[in-house]
């Protein structure tokens, strides 16, 4: 199956939603402003305060794991698309990158999208992964982040299982999910049979401890005319028991 996640209009799609500043997105009246800065925002959703090791899983091309550098002195950032992956390094060795942005049809211009001045990505490792196949020697985190990731993947509760062993006793989890299960990405029979929240308070307790949940809205520009707006459902949570 074709993966979608490698292509060159998707990479130039996220850079854009990661990287782009508000007015590169669009600049319509009435748009849903408090939609820009998904993935900086939700990285402000962990404690603040140094971290030693931060893990970015599906990290696409990059923006969390920029700004998890922010307080982290090492961020390990894996994501399953070559082509992200490689986004995302390139952004970490030149600060920025031209991005073809789409208006209609056949019609693109050309825009320079910038990562964020004030992170540090020397801190950054951007590696190539499957989140449900982790290499064995990843080794613990202070601070796992997983965006809009599960409802992506073949068997997220292979994941879930995992992720005890990831996280610190301690240690902080932020998932987020727009809950948009797919057969295309998940079949059926691995679907939350109830709501999502529901499935991910059975998996996680007692391990974690549920700290908050709210909702985290999105915006990804597709072309100068339209969007998907989407409204992301935000866990945090704290890894209180043994793995
Ligand atoms: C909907 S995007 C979310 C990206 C990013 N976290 C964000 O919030 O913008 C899903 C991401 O998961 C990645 N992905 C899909 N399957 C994966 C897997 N098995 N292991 C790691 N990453 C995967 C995709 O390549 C893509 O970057």
């Amino acid at each position: 199956m074709v993966n979608v996640y490698e292509s060159e209009r998707l990479r130039d799609e996220y850079l854009l939603f990661h990287y782009g500043r508000p007015e590169q997105i669009h600049n319509w009246a009435g748009g849903p402003d408090q939609a820009h800065e998904f993935p900086k925002r939700i990285v402000e959703r962990f404690s603040p305060g140094p971290a030693d090791r931060a893990l970015d899983l599906g990290c696409a091309v990059g923006r969390s794991a920029f700004e998890m550098s922010r307080e982290a002195g090492e961020v390990v950032a894996i994501d399953y698309s070559h082509s992200f992956v490689e986004a995302g390094k390139e952004m970490q060795k030149r600060g920025g990158c031209q991005v073809s942005r789409l208006d209609e049809g056949s019609l693109l211009d050309s825009i320079f999208v910038e990562a964020p001045s004030e992170a540090r990505p020397d801190c950054i490792k951007f590696e190539q992964g499957d989140a449900m196949d982790l290499r064995r020697d990843l080794g613990d985190f202070d601070r796992v982040l997983a965006a809009n990731l599960l409802c992506r993947l073949q068997d997220p509760a292979c994941l879930l299982a995992r992720l005890p062993e990831l996280v610190r006793l301690g240690g902080e989890l932020v998932l987020t999910t727009p809950c948009t299960w797919l057969e295309e990405f998940t079949p059926r029979n691995h679907w939350p049979t109830g709501s999502t929240l529901g499935w991910l308070k059975d998996k996680l307790s007692p391990t974690f401890e549920l700290l908050e949940e709210h909702d985290e809205p999105f915006l990804i520009r597709e072309t100068a005319r339209k969007f998907q707006w989407t409204v992301a459902l935000l866990t945090k949570w704290r890894r209180v028991q043994g793995a």
